[in-house]
């Protein structure tokens, strides 16, 4: 799912390719791109990887100065050739990409078959260009054309026609042979940016792709579209209206979308957490608080008052790793704040809501800021929230790591985790972000609400101070010694991970970190549980990661650990070296620093994160872009 044009003065293919490229970690299973070649549409597509697409252009020197390109992630037909975008009208004359999801294009595709439109997909794509060749058929054959209502294209207004006919949340981008001056693009709830150049424009579905071009960018909202010509933007609403935007300029370098110099994405990744941790304390800790300024917050969040007056209830919606950070932020808030939380899957919560309480805090928690379910899911409880009295009605917070995402134009309030773009399509640098993000609410809200003693809080700042340097030493420390480790497992097919506690959410992103990227099967339990039915599973075969961390659980977990022992598992510890008792417990350890129990999420997860990375590496896997993941889903 990505979409990348070009409009200008150079050859369009190569710099459509490296757009895809840049997009590669979005995850995808097909390939395509089409330009305007002497007054034809020139449309080329492969299945699988890009190099396949790479494979079949070589040798052509296409000279075409506009064209489109994309990569499909498989919704609607099998990730086949002839499902592959660009997907085009009948006589070739128009080609369009698409990201997201057409909903009515059963009754669209009946309508054009009765007309004796042939398909030649599966997709739901390709009503597209099939409706705006009709539309322009239509126009040219008629004396006093209709196309009149937005000056100056006619081909503008029948895309506008068009997608005035779509449901669903959409992102697009249409060339036509007749019109090769121009490239439409439109945006209906999937993200469209454009770039601006010199006498060149750029368009795509994320910033990467433009980044190494221009920083100057115009992102799209909801029911605009826009006309891309060598000679500037033009953007209008669905009603025709022209609109005033301006470009921003983006504060990424073209460095950040580089490995440098490490094997993968994920590895780099890793190690930016200390940074990650670090910019997080910059910009949202006052680091000079005692407990002698108890008075005010050591936060600086910056969110209104309203979102934290007379709260009574919490509820978090999001999905994959930002719901493993979700069920960490929900112990804080209960722990820390005394307020009462709950985390729920956005898919679910769409379809079946808790009933409305009232003064309800609503945290959406997604790190690109586009997943579909999260969107609709806080969509959903703006909208079911606003018939009632002024205690019911929404407050919707976002943590995201895109603020300028389309999470951004939903909800008034935002904390932004300022990780810097993650390519790796398994989260890493983001969920420690969102981590951090959660600290800094729980401790606000405790200190506004004078639930927290002062020297607790003086005593967790400290803690929180020291992160980035722990992080460090797991790195520095373990790194090597986890690769040597990951090679006793080149056999294994199911692993579990155990923890309690605050940990308990860390174990479930254990193993979704380790079947994402290696695809062993790996289950997540809280350690409590693991005689209630996991238990059965155990053998010499099934290794078990458990995390131990001194504090309110520690005991237990190591019991819970010598249960699975006695079932001859192989048991790998994460736990302080120091801990005699866990270093006898465990056949395996992987020593972490000693931290404050509430904070050692944020330590306990990085081991993890490097035996999945490891693991899957050894296996010679596609770690950046495990097979059929995205790396930000935005269909249902
Ligand atoms: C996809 C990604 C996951 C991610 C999830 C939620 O499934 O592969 O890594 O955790 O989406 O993404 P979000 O952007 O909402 O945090």
């Amino acid at each position: 799912c990505g979409i990348v044009g070009y409009i200008g003065t150079q050859a369009a293919s190569s710099i459509l390719l490296e757009g895809l490229r840049k997009l590669e970690y979005r995850g995808y299973d097909s390939a395509g791109i089409a330009t305007v070649l002497e007054g034809e549409i020139h449309c080329v597509r492969a299945k699988g990887k890009l190099h396949n697409l790479e494979s079949k252009l070589a040798g052509e020197d296409n000279p075409a100065r506009v064209g489109i390109a994309h990569t499909r992630w498989a919704t609607h037909g099998k990730p086949e050739e002839y499902n592959a975008h660009p997907h085009t009208d009948t006589a070739k004359r128009i080609a369009v990409i698409q990201n997201g999801i057409i909903e009515n294009y059963r009754e669209l595709r009946e309508e054009l078959k009765e007309r004796g439109c042939q398909f030649r997909s599966d997709t739901d794509t390709e009503v597209i260009p099939h409706l705006i060749a009709e539309v322009l058929q239509q126009a040219e054959s008629m004396e006093a054309s209709p196309l009149v209502s937005i000056e100056p294209s006619p081909f503008l207004e029948a895309v506008r026609q068009v997608v005035n006919r779509l449901e669903g949340a959409f992102a697009i981008a249409v060339i036509s042979a007749d019109y090769p001056d121009e490239l439409i693009v439109a945006r209906q709830q999937a993200p469209v940016v454009i770039g601006f150049g010199q006498g060149e424009f750029y368009c795509a579905s994320d910033t990467p792709a433009i980044v190494p071009y221009t920083r100057a960018v115009l992102t799209l909202d909801n029911g605009e579209l826009a006309r891309m010509t060598p000679l500037g933007v033009e953007v209008y609403s669905f009603e025709g209206q022209r609109l005033k935007k301006t470009p921003r300029t983006l504060n990424w370098n073209p460095v950040m979308v580089e490995k440098q110099g490490f094997k993968h994405f994920m590895l780099k990744e890793i190690y930016e957490q200390p940074g990650v941790v670090r910019s997080c304390l910059e910009n949202y800790i006052d680091s000079h608080w005692t407990a002698a300024d108890h008075r005010h917050s050591p936060i600086r969040l910056n969110l209104s008052a309203d979102l934290y007056a007379d709260l009574q209830q919490i509820q978090i919606v999001a999905c994959g790793t930002s719901w493993h950070a979700a069920l960490v932020g929900k112990y804080l808030l209960e722990q820390l704040a005394e307020l009462p939380t709950s985390v729920q899957y956005a898919s679910e919560f769409r379809y079946a809501p808790s009933p409305l309480t009232p003064n309800t805090l609503t945290i959406g928690v997604t790190q690109s800021g586009e997943t579909a379910d999260t969107l609709a899911a806080l969509a959903m409880e703006k909208q079911r929230r606003s018939g009632h009295a002024s205690e019911f009605q929404a407050r919707l917070l976002g943590i995201t790591n895109r603020p300028e995402s389309s999470l951004g134009d939903l909800v008034p309030h935002i904390i932004d985790t300022h990780a810097g773009i993650e390519i790796g399509v398994a989260a890493t640098k983001t969920f420690v972000a969102q981590l951090m993000a959660f600290y800094c609410l729980a401790i606000d809200l405790a200190q506004q609400r004078q639930v927290i003693a002062p020297a607790q809080l003086e005593q967790l700042l400290v803690g929180l101070q020291q992160l980035p340097a722990q992080i460090e030493a797991v790195l520095e420390s373990q790194e090597r010694y986890i690769e040597q480790l990951a090679h006793d497992f080149a056999e294994t097919q199911d692993f579990i991970f155990l923890g309690r506690g605050i940990n308990f959410p860390i174990a479930l992103e254990g193993a979704l970190k380790l079947k994402e990227i290696s695809y062993i099967h790996a289950e997540g339990y809280p350690a409590g549980e693991m005689k209630h039915g996991p238990i059965a599973l155990l053998d010499a075969k099934v290794p078990v990661v458990a995390i131990a961390m001194p504090g309110t659980v520690f005991e237990k977990v190591l019991s819970n650990a010598q249960e699975a022992k006695a079932r001859d598992a192989r048991l790998i510890g994460v736990t302080p070296m120091d801990e005699h008792e866990a270093a006898e417990t465990f056949d395996t350890v992987i020593p972490v620093p000693h931290v404050d129990e509430l904070l050692s999420p944020i330590v306990t997860v990085i081991p993890l994160q490097l035996l999945a990375y490891h693991i899957a590496a050894r296996r010679g896997l596609d770690v950046d872009q495990p097979r059929n993941l995205a790396k930000s889903v935005t269909v249902e």
